[in-house]
């Protein structure tokens, strides 16, 4: 991520817009999970809400500085933190009952790389287990503060598709004005 974009992840004004906007839509109607997985974590905005209604929780963050940074933040809480690629999960089959993704699916360099992330989310949940997420359309505003970063937006109209292909199930996607909320389920081996 760009200087700008590290320190508007990092803002009170961005944890505000996490807490009040973009989790209440994506976690409406969920409920508490046991062992749960959130992806690009960043500096944990939605982190300690997730942790909080969870028995424990194990962040995955790509960027050395900022996972430390987030360790650090959750030292003795239920909040374990990983420094690792999405794409690539360190973890076993099924270890998880429930998956997160807010506002980072756009920051996977490429289409094929974000498949193989869906991919390797189904791939540690367990059968059943649920993936929720969120994302903002590229809108100016987004475009912009992406400048020299990696983008690559997903148009929410593509993801019953991929979801479906990466093995996932009973899938929901819902838009508003500036960004959309996504929900699936892993699907069961019969
Ligand atoms: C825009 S930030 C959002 C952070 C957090 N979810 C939030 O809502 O505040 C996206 C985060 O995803 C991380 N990220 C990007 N690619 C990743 C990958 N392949 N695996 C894990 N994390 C990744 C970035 O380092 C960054 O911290």
């Amino acid at each position: 991520m760009n200087r700008l974009h590290h320190w508007i992840c990092r803002s009170g004004y961005w944890r505000q817009r996490v807490e009040e906007e973009v989790l209440p839509w994506a976690l409406e109607g969920l409920g508490p999970g046991e062992n749960t997985l959130e992806i690009g974590s960043g500096y944990g905005a939605a982190s300690e809400v997730l942790g909080a209604h969870a028995s424990g929780l194990t962040c995955v963050e790509l960027d050395w500085g900022t996972a430390r940074s987030l360790a650090r933040r959750t030292t003795g809480t239920k909040v374990r933190v990983v420094q690792a690629d999405a794409i690539c999960l360190p973890f076993a089959d099924g270890t998880f009952d429930a998956a997160f993704c807010f506002t980072m699916l756009h920051h996977i360099p490429n289409p094929l790389q974000q498949d193989r992330l869906l991919a390797e989310v189904a791939r540690v949940l367990c059968p059943g287990g649920t993936f929720v997420g969120a994302d903002s359309f590229a809108g100016l505003l987004f475009r912009m503060i992406h400048a020299g970063d990696t983008f690559t937006p997903v148009d929410p109209r593509t993801l019953p598709q991929r979801l479906g292909a990466a093995g996932f199930v009973e899938i929901s996607v819902d838009q508003r004005a500036r960004d959309f909320r996504f929900r699936a389920c892993r699907n069961s081996p019969r």
